[in-house]
């Protein structure tokens, strides 16, 4: 089904339009809290996307109308450089930390003492991420503040803001005045898919989900923190609420306002439900989508809470139990080097297998000769691993009372240990490198798997395994060898994989239908537009969004070949380490060679036509466009703007270039632009402005 946006130029009067923009608003909001809190979306992405848009362009028409709870406002803010410091209503006190029952006992004991009787208590998560104030004023979020030192914080609202799980309204019958805290956090499928994203460009990834959170919530322009899919849970509110008289109560009311509370709460009434919901949880959250690291037990009873108050950094009424990352102790058998697409050698330490967390692990990263150095890790060592957040155990620490007498340091390797090349370690980089990019076998299967992947060339009848006997076979040693393969050529090649590990002995063969699909999928590859092209070559910092932006800049190849060093770094978002990279790719003959080859064989070289480069002479100027025209839509005036350098923005201030009008401007926006001395184009003059 498509959904056709409603009507919104001329043809709308100022008064349908207020409406429609405030149905528009309450339609958004309600499927936000569908989908965000309750998880139980009733339309499609697509058809919320096509209200989002049906909006955003009412409120660029009407910017009278906007609404400060309007859904488009979530990335609306403007960069800040720095964030304000808020003093605390009611300090952000922290939880007392507990590592043994034992103390949840003694916990529990002293609560009983001083109220004097048995007390229920709520056991909740303990998230991992970044604690966080809300304050609501009249049901609107008018305000978002870190804990910082707990008597004041950050004020990051605009950044909150993007947090789709948190309302930027309230519903229901809220209460006029609400501070609530909660926490905000990076869910673990975000945080690998942004780390692969920020190692592909060059930045360190970040240890681990809690890091990213705060370094989202951190980044000075909110339109790149929404695309970091950040998420929340309310958990706390430091201030009475009328008629409720303890705290799961008090979360109760929070979630019918349209609050995302935890939906794992539990109410407690003795010290072997305490124990059994934490037994339960310490097991069951490797199963949830992002980090917890403990359990915080609150006392329910709010008048209890009073009575129990408060030292000077903890609340009396509430402890946190911290759960221990696994540890196991096993022995460093020896340790391999791998050397990755990109020539990275990592350090893997072979361990004499020992069971962690339900699952045997055999081997754990060292990640580079910096950590090992650190560990003092040697071979024969008696080392300490443990399961954090990551999927891959590392080594924590070493038994220094078993090391075996004699144990010597660990030389890091000086060749590579595929091809004997010896390695290289650029100033500023933790890792060593194998500079023999073009011969060393692991490199070169590597970038055969890179070109082939989804996101570059998408040649889905080739995959890993089929990769490595074509390499075997002596068919192909770079990319452009993909093109000269031939159904004679490889119809018939195997691989037997030895039986393994009570796993049974496998064969694969490239029979007539599996050598025919390989060839079709090549010649199909030929169709990819450039920017795709260019992440495939797998110059290293050249990701995907990179590759897009210097295909858009410099539109063919032989103009990226030709760019020197200065013209690189003036493309926006490239620095200086993606413009050495892509210069020292090109500097190789032989990279030269694969790129004439791969252009004969007809693959996409050069931006298509229609996206051609166009003089930018528009460049820098910012237009408001409204109204209706007569010779282009409204979506073609914006597009034509953007091709010729321009940018579209939609209300009208003293920094607006020009007001493009149409017929029919709204008045308001008339009055604003004389006032403010923004001059007025026509459709007609625009077009002057863009005539070659
Ligand atoms: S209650 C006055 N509940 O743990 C008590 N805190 O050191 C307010 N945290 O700073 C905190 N999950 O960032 C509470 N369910 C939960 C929590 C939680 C995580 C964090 C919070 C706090 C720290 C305690």
């Amino acid at each position: 089904m498509t959904i056709e946006p409603q009507p919104n130029d001329n043809c709308m009067t100022k008064e349908e339009a207020k409406k429609r923009i405030d149905a528009l608003c309450e339609e958004l909001q309600e499927h936000n809290y569908r989908y965000y809190v309750l998880a139980q979306p009733s339309i499609s992405d697509y058809e919320f996307d096509q209200k989002l848009k049906e909006l955003e362009a009412l409120e660029a028409q009407y910017p009278e109308f906007v609404r400060p709870d309007s859904p488009t406002r979530r990335v609306g803010g403007e960069p800040t450089r720095e964030f304000p410091t808020v003093r605390h209503k009611h300090p952000m006190l922290s939880l007392s930390n507990s590592y043994s029952l034992e103390e949840i006992r003694e916990f529990d004991a002293r609560v009983r003492k001083s109220v004097g009787k048995e007390a229920e208590y709520v056991c909740e998560l303990k998230y991992d991420g970044l604690a966080i104030s809300l304050t609501y004023e009249n049901g609107l979020l008018t305000q978002a503040v870190t804990r910082g030192d707990g008597v004041q914080g950050d004020d990051v609202t605009q950044n909150v803001k993007t947090v789709r799980s948190i309302p930027l309204r309230l519903r229901g019958d809220f209460t006029p005045e609400l501070e609530i805290r909660g926490e905000i956090l990076m869910p673990r499928a975000e945080f690998e898919r942004l780390n692969r994203e920020r190692e592909e460009i060059g930045n360190a990834p970040f240890a681990n989900p809690r890091n990213a959170a705060a370094g989202s919530l951190k980044m000075q322009d909110p339109k790149e923190v929404t695309k970091r899919k950040l998420d929340a849970f309310l958990y706390y509110i430091p201030h009475e609420l009328p008629g409720i008289k303890t705290h799961y109560d008090a979360l109760k009311k929070a979630k019918s306002w349209g609050l995302k509370t935890s939906d794992n709460m539990a109410i407690c009434r003795n010290m072997a439900q305490i124990m059994e919901y934490i037994n339960d949880w310490d097991k069951g959250r490797q199963h949830l989508p992002y980090d917890i690291d403990g359990i915080v037990i609150k006392v329910n009873d709010l008048a209890l809470q009073q009575q129990l108050g408060y030292t000077a950094k903890n609340p009396r009424w509430a402890i946190a139990y911290k759960f221990k990352a696994e540890q196991a102790e096993t022995i460093l058998e020896s340790i391999d080097y791998q050397v990755g697409r990109t020539g990275a050698i990592t350090p893997v330490a072979n361990l004499r297998p020992v069971l962690l967390a339900g699952t045997t692990v055999k081997r754990a990263s060292l990640h580079n000769a910096d950590i090992i150095a650190q560990l003092d890790v040697r071979i024969g060592d008696t080392v300490y691993v443990e399961k954090g957040g990551e999927i891959i155990p590392k080594i924590v620490g070493i038994n220094f009372d078993k090391r075996p007498a004699g144990a010597q340091p660990v030389q890091f390797i000086d060749r590579c240990p595929k091809c004997g090349t010896p390695l290289v370690r650029q100033e500023g980089e933790a890792a060593h490198y194998c500079p023999n990019e073009d011969d060393c076998p692991p490199q070169i299967k590597g970038k055969l798997e890179h070109f082939i992947s989804r996101k570059a060339m998408n040649i889905d009848s080739l995959g890993e395994g089929k990769i490595e006997i074509l390499y075997d076979h002596g068919l192909v040693k770079n990319i452009a060898d993909l093109y000269d393969l031939t159904y004679d050529r490889i119809f018939g090649l195997e691989k037997v994989i030895p039986a393994e590990n009570g796993k049974k002995e496998k064969r694969i063969s490239f029979r007539e239908k599996t050598a025919e699909n390989i060839i079709r999928g090549i010649e199909q590859s030929k169709n990819v537009p450039f920017p795709r092209v260019l992440y495939a070559l797998g110059i290293r910092y050249v990701g995907e969004t990179v590759a897009k932006k210097l295909a858009v800049y410099f539109k063919n190849i032989d103009n990226l070949m030709a760019a020197s060093f200065d013209e690189l770094i003036a493309v926006e978002e490239i620095g200086e380490k993606i413009a050495e990279s892509v210069i020292r790719f090109f500097q190789k003959p032989a990279h030269h060679e694969i790129v004439e080859r791969l252009k004969a064989h007809g693959v996409q070289m050069q931006l298509e036509k229609k996206t051609e480069a166009v003089p930018a002479l528009l460049q820098d100027k910012s237009f408001v466009v409204s109204g209706v025209f007569e010779r282009h839509s409204r979506n073609e005036i914006k597009e034509l703007i953007e091709r010729y350098g321009g940018k579209n923005v939609s209300s009208i201030s003293s920094k607006t270039d020009y007001v493009l009008a149409g017929a029919n401007m709204g008045p308001a926006k008339k009055q604003k632009a004389e006032k403010l001395g923004v001059p007025i184009i026509s459709e007609k003059e625009f077009e002057e402005m863009i005539r070659r």
